[in-house]
């Protein structure tokens, strides 16, 4: 049981002040009888909220895949470009009653695919606290294409944890075992258990080669939609997110 006012305020209503006044006007019913007390309690799972006769959808929290697109930020704010923000829409930006939106991790502004937006502070604990050891999927171009006998020894390499050298503010350090699937000479999959900065970037500089395109295509089991166009997004279907858990 929710406060009518704490709903109608977290659906994207503004502040309990303009709660109130929609309250005071008659325009919120609940089970189709108007109710003006801000203190009323509402059953969130079987009660049915109108207000001027549309059904507010009262919902905890909210799952997005999206498809990244380059030229996009993944940050809640950037002066120079675009977030990926931007390309989530209206209909998702309100408030739930869960929490704020945010991002699960991050994909670098030049990197596309699956990134996971959602209101559930638990959930994104889940998937990246580094004692989860979430996989993540990548698809990866490389500048160098290589012949086969160098292909095994990148993929021994990969597999044993490559040295990767100090970037900015990150230090070096040994990479947890990752997982390197060829596709052609300079294409391959490669999935790692950990998220660092730049990661897979740099385990392919740390061989001497260099990332030219890089697509997240599977975060866990749950695999990107090859139907999402880049820059769009949707709501996980309830199969998806029980593939997260
Ligand atoms: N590794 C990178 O180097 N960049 C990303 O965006 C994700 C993983």
């Amino acid at each position: 049981m929710e406060r009518l006012d704490k709903i109608l305020s977290h659906t994207g209503f503004g502040t309990r002040k303009d709660v109130k006044a929609i309250l005071k006007d008659g325009a919120v019913c609940i089970n189709g009888v108007v109710v003006k007390d801000a203190s009323a309690k509402i059953d969130t799972e079987k009660d049915e909220l109108t207000v001027d006769g549309e059904k507010i959808d009262i919902k905890e929290h909210v799952y997005l895949m999206m498809n990244k697109a380059q030229d996009y930020v993944c940050s809640t704010k950037d002066g120079e470009h675009e977030t990926v923000f931007a390309c989530v829409p209206d209909c998702y930006k309100h408030a739930y009653l869960g929490g704020e939106l945010h991002l699960v991790g991050r994909l670098d502004i030049d990197t596309e695919g699956l990134l996971l937006i959602t209101t559930d502070g638990n959930l994104t604990h889940r998937l990246t606290s580094p004692k989860t050891h979430c996989s993540k999927k990548y698809l990866v171009h490389l500048r160098d294409g290589v012949d086969s006998t160098r292909q095994a020894e990148y993929t021994a390499l990969f597999l044993r944890g490559v040295h990767i050298a100090a970037e900015g503010d990150d230090g070096e350090w040994d990479c947890k075992s990752a997982a390197l699937e060829w596709i052609d000479a300079d294409k391959c999959y490669l999935t790692i258990y950990e998220g660092r900065f730049h990661q897979v970037k740099r385990m392919f500089k740390a061989v001497g080669n260099e990332v030219v395109f890089l697509k997240r295509v599977a975060i866990g089991s749950l695999v990107l939609d090859g139907a999402l166009k880049t820059g769009e997004c949707r709501e996980l279907s309830a199969e998806e997110l029980s593939l997260l858990s």
